[in-house]
């Protein structure tokens, strides 16, 4: 086997240049001092935040380009992730937007197939297109990154967490508006269950959550802010978030959970 890594704990932060996927790059390197943390992000040369913290962990943070929309981005990372470290125990898909205009549709008036197109690109589509290449490195994956299995005939739980939203429940749905968010995140919160499904098979079963972050502190909610009570930074959500991720067995695979670990319903 040409896997020259096997016992690196990998980890890949999917849309890190900005917002909570950068930070989750800092809390993790913060956390676990063994953990590899892969990078993604569409553009590296305008990720400068990112590039100074892989100055600072050059042993430990990578920066890869990927397009969540270019499938030959997340193809070659995939041979890359294969070849040398043959298996992924952490995988988070972050990269989100709210509508190509920064601002959700307050009406029908406001939708475009243009604008519905674009952010299921980036909300749904991408992370299942990721979780189609990195599922089997996910599967062969987890035994080292210290998380919980309370099944003790499953040794492996990787896990792969995909970046929701509340406003994807459609049963907590009492405003309307945002119909390229909220669809897009519904409908990512399906590919989740599903993918529970598929990759919760067999012998080394991966654990498949869609997490809400709270509203947070970042570009994609700052049209909002002047009307959110609770405003997270995001130090506070990605740790929060870490500690539910830390604290998951196979058992809650397919879970739709807030950074609190409260379950929501789809
Ligand atoms: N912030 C909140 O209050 C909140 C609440 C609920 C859920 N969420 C979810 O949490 C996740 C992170 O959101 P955030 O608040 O951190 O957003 P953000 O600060 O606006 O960052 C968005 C990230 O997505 C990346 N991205 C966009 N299009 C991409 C593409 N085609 N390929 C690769 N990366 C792409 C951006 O990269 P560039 O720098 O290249 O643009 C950026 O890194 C999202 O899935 C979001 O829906 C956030």
């Amino acid at each position: 086997m040409s896997c020259i890594l096997m016992n690196t704990p990998v980890s890949i932060v999917q849309g890190a240049s900005r917002g909570l996927g950068l930070q989750f790059c800092k809390t993790l390197l913060n956390q676990n001092k063994e953990l590899l943390v892969i990078a993604t992000c569409r553009n590296p040369d305008k990720a400068h935040e990112l590039k100074v913290l892989e100055s600072q962990n050059t042993s430990r943070l990578q920066i890869h380009q990927v397009d969540v929309r270019n499938e030959s981005h997340i193809n070659a990372l995939s041979e890359f992730v294969k070849e040398k470290y043959g298996k992924v125990d952490l995988l988070i898909n972050s990269a989100g937007m709210l509508h190509p205009s920064g601002k959700g549709e307050t009406s029908l008036k406001d939708v475009s197939f243009e604008g519905l197109r674009s952010t299921f690109e980036v909300n749904t589509i991408g992370p299942l297109i990721m979780a189609k290449y990195f599922g089997p490195l996910l599967m062969k994956g987890g035994s080292t990154f210290g998380l919980r299995s309370e099944d003790t005939k499953v040794r492996h739980s990787a896990v792969l967490v995909n970046m929701s939203a509340k406003v994807g429940s459609i049963s907590d749905n009492g405003l309307g508006g945002w119909y390229s968010y909220r669809m897009s995140k519904a409908a990512l919160n399906m590919a989740t269950k599903n993918l529970s499904i598929e990759l919760g098979r067999g012998k080394n079963r991966v654990i498949c959550v869609a997490l809400h972050p709270g509203t947070v502190d970042t570009d994609l909610s700052r049209p909002y802010h002047k009307n959110v009570p609770k405003l997270f930074t995001t130090e506070y959500s990605v740790e929060c978030l870490l500690n539910v991720i830390n604290s998951l067995t196979v058992s809650d695979t397919g879970k739709y959970l807030t950074y609190d670990r409260s379950e929501l319903q789809f």
